[in-house]
């Protein structure tokens, strides 16, 4: 019988694809996924510490688990991600019914941990803070060889219908922003070689991948070793992937606005293939606040920077995360986010309040925000950030748009696809348009998605890839 498999994943989309990573690992050695947690031999959560709110969430969920385990005491159940590199003996301390634990950049050890534990009936933990203690090179060596691990292992992830395909292309961040876990939890930044990833990605499109997003913390700051030796950054990595025979889309996130350097900026005017869409964090429109984040680009870097894309490409789009509450936050420094954001306008957003994290240099500064002023003006700022998704996604009506029709909807006769902007768009169609890329007329916007209808009805002469 085989065993099965549990997973849940909070957090990032370096998360998601960790977890696709694992599953897939797991699949190749006999594991088969389930839906019941209660049914599992193993359950892993994916864990994140960005806020303290993703690891509440993940405390709760472990306590559920506690009964469970009682009834299947053989049951294996895991921490691995974030908070599992971030605090494991508080883990362990809260939660004793843990068995695995392991660190994002351990994964690839996740089936071998697994053994241990039913060979043991102990604890299995992995964690890189502990490997990176060996600093020599050929320790460094060794430790990016593994992290490659986990990503050479997609071969077995894959389902059968896949269409859209994260890539990792760097790990780590040496940014340091003084309100961010990441440099602590995920490691110094590391590039894979273009030569891996450009592998994976042609072997994506020859399973049927039609849009592959590369990834990375900092994926901007990709400096990748080619075979001949060069440094490649991220416009050279897009322009060699465009040449990809089936991979009709690519995208990246996340960027770190003080990098996005010249070469990327012109590759949006001239690879047809990269969306004209950008995910690029500004956090805040005061240079203040910027400043004591140590963000590396005050508000009026940022303005360049957007105008500079959209020179490049006229019709880019923009989405953005912010942070709320920032310790030394006053009226005015959150008024100059307002701001910020109307003049920029954004066509999607993610903002939070600011949450303390053990460890990082903003949580013992002065002049901590209280949390109904963060609440306040959160909602403030969302209400902005709402309003301008409704006005962007109400100015596509009309636009035609390749639309990468992806799944089925909720409703008989109905798909649902993505935007080149990411939005959801749905459609009345046959499921002969399922897994293509078709024109679409935008007939409607709403506040989180579009309405559209195919240009033309039949999808052979529609039909993208060959
Ligand atoms: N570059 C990274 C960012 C990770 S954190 C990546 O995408 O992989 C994602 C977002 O969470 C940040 O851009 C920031 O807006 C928010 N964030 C990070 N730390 C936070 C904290 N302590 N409190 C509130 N929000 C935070
Ligand atoms: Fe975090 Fe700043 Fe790096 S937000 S992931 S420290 S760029």
């Amino acid at each position: 019988m085989t065993k099965k498999l549990y997973i849940e994943t909070v957090g990032c989309q370096m998360n998601v694809l960790d977890s696709e990573l694992v599953i897939g690992q797991l699949r190749s050695t006999g594991f088969s996924v389930t839906d019941d947690p209660a049914r599992a031999d193993v359950v892993l959560l994916n864990t994140c510490s960005v806020r303290q709110h993703a690891e509440d969430k993940v405390l709760s969920r472990l306590g559920a688990l506690k009964k469970p385990k009682l009834h299947n005491p053989d049951m294996v159940i895991g921490v691995i991600g974030c908070m599992a590199e971030r605090d494991p003996d508080g883990l362990v301390a809260k939660m004793p019914h843990v068995d695995l634990i392991c660190g994002p950049g351990e994964l690839n050890k996740v089936p071998a941990l697994i053994a241990e534990i039913r060979e043991t009936r102990s604890r299995a933990i992995a964690l890189s803070h502990d490997m990176s203690r060996r600093s020599t090179p050929l320790a460094r060596a060794l430790e990016h060889d593994s992290v490659e691990a986990l990503d050479r292992s997609r071969f077995h992830a894959l389902d059968d219908h896949m269409l859209q395909a994260y890539v990792r292309v760097q790990r780590g961040c040496d940014k340091f922003c003084t309100f961010c876990v990441v440099p602590y939890t995920r490691g110094a930044e590391y590039s894979r070689p273009a030569a891996a990833v450009l592998a994976e990605a042609a072997s994506l499109a020859r399973d049927g991948v039609l849009e592959i997003t590369f990834l990375g913390q900092n994926v901007n700051t990709y400096r990748g070793k080619a075979d001949n030796g060069d440094d490649w950054g991220l416009a050279r990595l897009i322009g060699e992937a465009a040449k990809i025979d089936g991979i009709e889309r690519i995208r990246y996130t996340t960027s770190y606005p003080a990098e996005v350097d010249d070469d990327l900026i012109a590759a949006h005017g001239s690879v047809e293939k990269l969306m004209p869409f950008i995910h690029l964090p500004v956090q805040s429109g005061s240079a203040k606040i910027l400043k004591a984040m140590n963000r590396r680009h005050d508000a009026d870097d940022y303005r360049r920077l957007v105008e500079k894309l959209r020179a490049a490409r006229s019709d880019i789009a923009l989405s953005s995360d912010f942070i709320v509450g920032f310790p030394g936050e006053t009226d005015d420094d959150f008024k100059a986010t307002l701001s910020l954001v109307e003049e920029i306008g954004f066509a999607h957003s993610y903002s939070f309040k600011y949450s303390p994290r053990p460890g990082t240099p903003a949580a013992a500064l002065d002049g901590q925000v209280e949390d109904a002023l963060k609440s306040a003006r959160l909602a403030e700022l969302q209400a902005l950030l709402d309003r301008q998704q409704l006005a962007f996604n109400l100015a596509c009506q009309g636009r035609v748009m390749a639309v990468l029709f992806e799944r089925r909807g909720r409703r008989p006769g109905q798909l649902v696809g993505r935007s080149p902007y990411m939005q959801p768009v749905h459609a009345s169609l046959t499921d002969d348009f399922l897994g293509t890329i078709t024109e679409m007329r935008i007939t409607d916007g709403f506040a989180n998605s579009l309405h559209g209808v195919a240009r033309k009805n039949t999808p052979e002469t529609e039909r993208l890839t060959a």
